[in-house]
């Protein structure tokens, strides 16, 4: 008897988590502030597909229109970018954020959600991204720090490219790596070594085994649930060439062995899809921005 009911309650708690992982159920109370940003931040990180996660700083505000059988929900919030990749498969609540000398980013959003009959929807959310310091302010701050560089400034990419290239030189991996996209390139002048390069870049492992003797930059990443991605942070100087690489290597999501006749699946048609997303419409979305950061997608659910 005593162990059906503690069989019953745990079934019940399963239930509970199945239902909304992790999260508290949403009601058009007042006071669901906390819970209904908690539900956003999960939302906007489950989309977000490139960059860094973000995670919330301060809700700054939270009104509630109460229509037919339910309400609608809208939030303005304080984000700030965290130091995890958009490819670690850490918790973003886990994620450490930066400092304010590591020109730390912040993102100001508005969200549209609805809530009927206990089911919050996010119908729409746009972030505006920024530097928490401005430039200038930085200047005053830290004269010292490096500054952030267009994701695409030339000398920096040269940066990543020689570690990616000194990256594949790691026989211990079993295919070579590709870059995926380039996170963060900061620089700074040091009296010793002049231009310092500091960047950090996602590599995604690619279909080639190594050792092979194929241009690398034409092999084709492996599905993305069945990729290992590699996440480096390296240094550069102009004069000196590549002063270290460092990586962390994540695991692919889908470790499943192919079976002897299996072949490596093609996933050209999968697109890239949130993780546990389960159809619905694509989102419209719109990335703004070019520049040194990497934006927050602005996403209309319609
Ligand atoms: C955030 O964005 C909203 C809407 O665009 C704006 O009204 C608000 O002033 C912004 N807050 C900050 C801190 O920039
Ligand atoms: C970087 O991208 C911007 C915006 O697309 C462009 O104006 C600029 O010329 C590019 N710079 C380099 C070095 O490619
Ligand atoms: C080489 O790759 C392995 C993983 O395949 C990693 O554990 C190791 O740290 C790498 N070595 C270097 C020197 O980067
Ligand atoms: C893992 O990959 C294999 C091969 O593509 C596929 O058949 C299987 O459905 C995948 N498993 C999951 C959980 O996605």
């Amino acid at each position: 008897m005593r162990t059906l009911r503690v069989l019953t309650l745990l079934s019940a708690a399963v239930l509970l988590c199945s239902a909304a992982p992790g999260l508290a159920p949403l009601t058009c109370s007042e006071g669901n502030g906390p819970a209904a940003a908690d539900k956003a931040v999960h939302h906007i990180n489950e989309y977000h597909d490139h960059g860094y996660k973000f995670r919330l700083h301060e809700v700054q505000g939270n009104s509630v229109e109460q229509v037919d059988g339910g309400c609608n929900v809208k939030l303005q919030l304080d984000l700030r970018e965290t130091k995890c990749h958009t490819t670690n498969p850490k918790p973003f609540e886990d994620c450490e954020l930066r400092r304010e000398t590591q020109r730390a980013v912040k993102a100001n959003c508005t969200v549209l959600m609805t809530i009927k009959d206990g089911d919050a929807t996010i119908t729409k959310y746009e972030c505006d991204t920024r530097q928490v310091n401005t430039n200038s302010e930085m200047v005053r701050i830290c004269p010292d720090c490096p500054v952030l560089l267009p994701l695409n400034d030339s000398e920096g990419l040269k940066s990543v490219h020689e570690a990616t290239t000194e990256f594949n030189k790691n026989t211990s991996n079993q295919h070579y790596y590709v870059l995926k996209e380039v996170g963060r390139i900061s620089s700074g002048y040091i009296m010793t070594s002049g231009m310092n390069y500091y960047a950090e870049f996602a590599l995604v492992e690619t279909r080639c085994p190594m050792g092979s003797r194929i241009v690398i930059e034409a092999c084709t990443p492996l599905c993305p649930d069945r990729a290992r991605h590699a996440f480096c942070k390296s240094s550069y100087s102009s004069e000196n060439g590549l002063l270290s690489n460092d990586c962390d290597f994540y695991p692919a999501e889908n470790t499943t062995a192919l079976g002897p006749d299996e072949k490596e699946p093609d996933c050209r048609h999968h697109g890239r899809r949130p993780p546990h997303s389960h159809g619905g419409p694509p989102p419209h979305a719109y990335d703004h921005g070019h520049g040194p950061l990497h934006m927050l997608t602005t996403m209309v659910m319609a």
